[in-house]
């Protein structure tokens, strides 16, 4: 599916339901009111020039060249700016036009560098267009006069470059950092002819506000923002249209190709996850790809001390399927298992529990979403029935009131933030729920109302006390609880939460948020109209992450706040596939579409299907996988694109069982913290390597389609068929169309997904069938998946991970815009140019206290572990809080968090943990180690067998 160069039809759609009629070059066009000219006309099949205009930003009417004739008037407006009117009657060619345009044009043309031949954007150039559409053959006016044909080029950033000789000052960059992205990082100085582009205040990018999402890069119809790759590769030739595999907003994008290269990741405009924007990992940070550390040929070791020995595929696959076997005649059949990640696609996660159930024969899978939205899939499947997100992202558009609670929109979902800003500041209130001082809480144009900087681990208790207050001051939504919930379980929870002891003024000294804070937020999410929360990880993880997703959706079933637009529970995920690999069977307990293998009929089904008698008995989770390691009983380990090593908590703990296995497979692209105790490698492929689907936040399948052939030679799901094959289990897929037609037969609310209907639609947010047959973007319109909602008593119980003497700090966690995950693929791309070292947070009471200074290195010590950082002294963090992110292993971020978790889930704590932090000057022991164990980890040995 290929689409470069969409029609631009120069202004946003309008919607409206009242139609006006007109002519356009006597041809007669309806459009929905408040449709400019220019729009109306290129909907109509007739192109107007046009400079200045584009159409996801509002009209700027400042070039001239889309000037028509209107029958009537004498001046000749501006297409864009001028809406279409009942019986208007437009020209948009004549001689008179014609002329004007070319002396537009003329004059642009005069002040740019004739150098069309040699530019990188040569074919690709709005401005050579619009010289060819306006018949422009000369430019009267010399070079001789003042010009801007010697302006310096900014070329600090890494991803583009600023070349303002060649700028038309239409300020479709500054309007698209404005309007599309929400920075306002650009501004245009000086007037008239003087007037130039500015970054902050005239610096360069990288010094400035900017946050490279190249939004004006891909505005700027000239070579002036130009991304670096084209510059050094040329204009591409076609594109591929697939999904971004970072994070869970699941951004559409033109894969562009030169040859066999890809030159350029455009943001598709109509996509309906990103709308044509993107964020710069999306846009910019794929060269990871083809990064020299990739992996490509399959390796294998007897030991881990051993070096690797690259071998072909099959030896590998054969190799690692008799270990599997030998394993479990040995050990049992339970002794091995496998983990899926949420970075695969839904294909291969479905593959991956397909394996584990018929050809493990055990229910011993699981994935990464079990340490990040595990809680989030259990509080929703009790409360309203399904373990996911109830709106799409354009619901955001019909929000009054907007509560954010433990989530970082603009760092960890970039593009679905610049829609949230833009929502605001149209208006919408906001409320923050979060212990730290994220950029939301006060950037351009946006200030948040409340923000409730809570204790970390006191969420419920906060939960609850909001809960107080709409029963006790009488805002609950009587009508729709009552209609649409279980009144017995509401009429408790009103019982439980009217409790003096869940007032915000009893709970103050918990949460450490004002009384009148936490009353005022309640008052304005209950009554300032539609009122939508989106949460993140600062909720989930947590030993009470559960019963705090339960005490959202009890707050939005009591305020009447689901089932429509504008309202409702909406997890953020992390990454790319987290609502996917849940949806695919991924947890040891459940087949797809979150149903358990109890059931006898489901297990029917699946047994009709597989051909299997498949075990009954739930499986292991992770932690239990490691539990089972040490104790000697769970041997085997099969890991497609999941890093436990590095990302799961108690790294110490971690390794310790990765020991105790025998046989380790990783899949993977790089070599991982976690390949470092395996036996058997196998080469995975990027998402630019492949085809399948990834299901986004909102439900979302999206399309990835192979750009690029693999670079190990086969595709992740294929590996996985032949390593299932040579267990003895066979697999004839051709196609991973095949395996969703399979997901689709066995799963009912995927039933009506195809890949036809995905290459028709676009994408599709399951439910899906017979009932839903284009899909559904806001659920529980009606009624609740479960019937009638249930409300459930949220009691606060204190984490048992407490601060004292010894560990008087708590450390939270989180990402950083720039920075993805465990930093495998980020890491390996220009972002560290942003982010190059992991850093501790500490606000200056408790560095002074410590005789710390900004950027000292010190040692940071909890329970579990210790590690070394380089401190960063700021009030984005509270007293008695510090915080670091997590993206280099050799920070250990994790081998200071504890095995902690949630009490329903296993959900890590990884937001809580109580430490120390004191000055340091060396390295801890666990990095050292760490160091040896990376220079080791890289030994590989030649070749024995030569590799297909
Ligand atoms: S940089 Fe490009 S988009 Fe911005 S004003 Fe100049 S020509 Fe227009
Ligand atoms: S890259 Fe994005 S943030 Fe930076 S100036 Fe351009 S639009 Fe603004
Ligand atoms: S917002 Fe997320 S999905 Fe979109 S480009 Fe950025 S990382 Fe990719
Ligand atoms: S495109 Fe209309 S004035 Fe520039």
């Amino acid at each position: 599916m290929t689409a470069i160069h969409d029609i631009d039809y120069g202004t946003p759609a309008r919607i409206s339901e009242r139609m006006v009629t007109l002519t356009i070059d006597g041809k007669p066009v309806s459009v929905p009111e408040g449709t400019s000219l220019i729009r109306a006309a290129a909907e109509a099949g007739i192109p107007v020039p046009k400079l200045c205009a584009t159409d996801n930003l509002e009209a700027f009417g400042s070039c001239r060249l889309c000037l028509v004739e209107i029958e009537g008037r004498k001046n000749l407006p501006a297409s864009c700016t001028t809406p279409a009117e009942n019986g208007m009657q437009v020209r948009t060619q004549s001689p008179r036009l014609a002329d004007v345009r070319r002396g537009v044009m003329e004059l642009y043309i005069s002040d740019h560098p004739l150098d069309c031949l040699t530019c990188s954007a040569n074919g690709d150039c709005e401005l050579q267009d619009m010289a060819g559409a306006v018949g422009l053959r000369e430019v009267r006016y010399g070079f001789e006069g003042k010009n801007h044909l010697s302006s310096p080029k900014d070329t600090s950033n890494p991803y583009f470059t600023f070349d303002p000789s060649k700028c038309i000052v239409c300020s479709r960059c500054v309007r698209a950092c404005e309007e599309v992205q929400g920075t306002f990082a650009l501004t245009v100085d000086g007037r008239g002819f003087d007037s130039v582009i500015s970054p902050g205040q005239l610096e360069p990018f990288m010094e400035s506000e900017c946050v490279s999402c190249g939004a004006c890069v891909q505005a700027c119809p000239t070579a002036t923002l130009m991304d670096n790759s084209v510059i050094e590769h040329g204009t591409p030739d076609y594109s591929v249209i697939t999904t971004c595999a970072y994070c869970g907003v699941g951004c559409s994008f033109e894969a562009e190709v030169k040859g066999s290269q890809v030159v350029r990741m455009t943001p598709h405009k109509n996509g309906h996850a990103n709308h044509g924007h993107s964020c710069v990992k999306g846009r910019f940070a794929w060269g990871y790809a083809t990064h020299k550390d990739r992996i490509t040929k399959p390796m294998i070791r007897k030991k881990i001390t051993d070096p690797w020995r690259e071998v072909s595929w099959d030896e590998a696959i054969t190799y690692a399927a008799s270990e599997f076997k030998r394993l479990q005649q040995q050990y049992g059949r339970g002794s091995v298992g496998a983990i899926s990640s949420s970075r695969c696609t839904n294909e291969e996660t479905y593959l991956m529990q397909k394996l584990v159930r018929a050809a493990f024969g055990n229910n011993n899978i699981d994935t990464c979403a079990r340490v990040c939205h595990s809680p989030t899939g259990f509080g929703l499947k009790q409360t309203l029935g399904e373990s996911a997100g109830t709106q799409d992202f354009d619901s955001i558009r019909h929000t009054d009131v907007v509560m954010v609670m433990g989530a970082n929109p603009t760092d960890g979902h970039p593009v679905f933030a610049s829609y949230m800003k833009r929502r605001l500041r149209e208006g919408a209130k906001l409320i923050v729920v979060d212990p730290r001082r994220i950029d939301l809480v006060r950037t351009p144009h946006v200030e948040a109302d409340y923000h409730l900087k809570l204790r970390p681990g006191t969420n419920v208790a906060l939960l609850t006390a909001l809960a107080h207050v709409v029963v006790t001051e009488g805002l609950v939504d009587e009508e729709f609880a009552r209609a649409r919930c279980e009144v017995d379980s509401f009429e408790l929870w009103k019982e439980f939460v009217a409790r003096p002891e869940h007032s915000p003024e009893a709970t103050e000294s918990i949460t450490g948020v004002p009384a009148a804070e936490v009353r005022g937020a309640a008052r304005l999410y209950a009554t300032g109209g539609n009122a939508a929360i989106y949460y993140g990880l600062g909720v989930t993880e947590h030993s009470q992450g559960s019963t705090a997703v339960m005490g959202i959706a009890n707050l939005a079933m009591a305020t009447g706040n689901l089932g429509r637009e504008g309202v409702g529970v909406n997890p953020l995920r992390g990454q790319n596939n987290v609502q996917g690999s849940c949806d695919m069977g991924s947890f040891p307990h459940e087949f797809p579409g979150y149903r358990h293998v109890l059931d006898d009929t489901v297990r029917g089904d699946f047994e009709a299907e597989y051909g299997k008698t498949l075990d009954p008995e739930p499986g292991l989770r992770i932690p239990n996988m490691f539990d089972a390691s040490l104790s000697g009983t769970f041997k085997g380990l099969y890991l497609e694109g999941e890093d436990i090593a590095q990302s799961d908590p108690n790294t110490q703990h971690v390794t310790a069982a990765l020991q105790a296995m025998e046989c380790i497979v990783v899949q993977d692209i790089f070599l991982n913290e976690t390949a470092k105790f395996a036996h058997v490698f196998l080469p995975g492929s990027s998402f630019l390597e492949k085809n399948g689907t990834f299901t986004n936040a909102e439900r979302r399948i999206s399309m990835v389609r192979k750009v690029m052939e693999p670079l190990g030679g086969m595709e992740d799901w294929e590996i996985t068929v032949a390593l299932s094959n040579a267990l003895g289990y066979p697999m004839t897929y051709q196609h991973p169309s095949e395996i969703m037609d399979e997901i689709a037969r066995l799963t009912p609310t995927f039933a009506g997904v195809t890949y036809e209907k995905l290459d028709q639609q676009g994408s599709i947010q399951w439910p899906c069938n017979d009932k839903a047959p284009e899909g559904t973007p806001v659920m529980h319109r009606e009624t609740f998946v479960r019937g009638k909602g249930k409300f459930l008593l949220t009691e606060y119980v204190a984490t048992e991970e407490k601060v004292n003497r010894k560990y008087p700090l708590l450390l939270t966690t989180g990402r950083i815009l720039s920075q993805y995950n465990v930093g495998a693929q980020t890491r390996r791309t220009s972002n560290v140019e942003w982010h190059d070292e992991d850093r501790l947070e500490i606000h200056p009471h408790d560095a002074e206290e410590r005789g710390i200074k900004d950027g000292d290195w010190v040692g940071c010590v909890s329970r579990a572990g210790e590690t070394t950082l380089r401190a960063r002294i700021t009030e984005r963090v509270q007293p008695g809080v510090v915080y670091t992110t997590f993206h280099h292993p050799e920070s250990g971020a994790n081998v200071i968090t504890t095995e902690n978790s949630d009490w329903a889930t296993n959900c890590p704590e990884y937001k809580v943990t109580a430490v120390q932090v004191t000055p340091s000057n060396q390295p801890s022991e666990w990095q050292d180690e760490w160091e040896e164990r990376e220079r080791e980890n890289k030994r590989i040995e030649k070749p024995l067998i030569a590799a297909e």
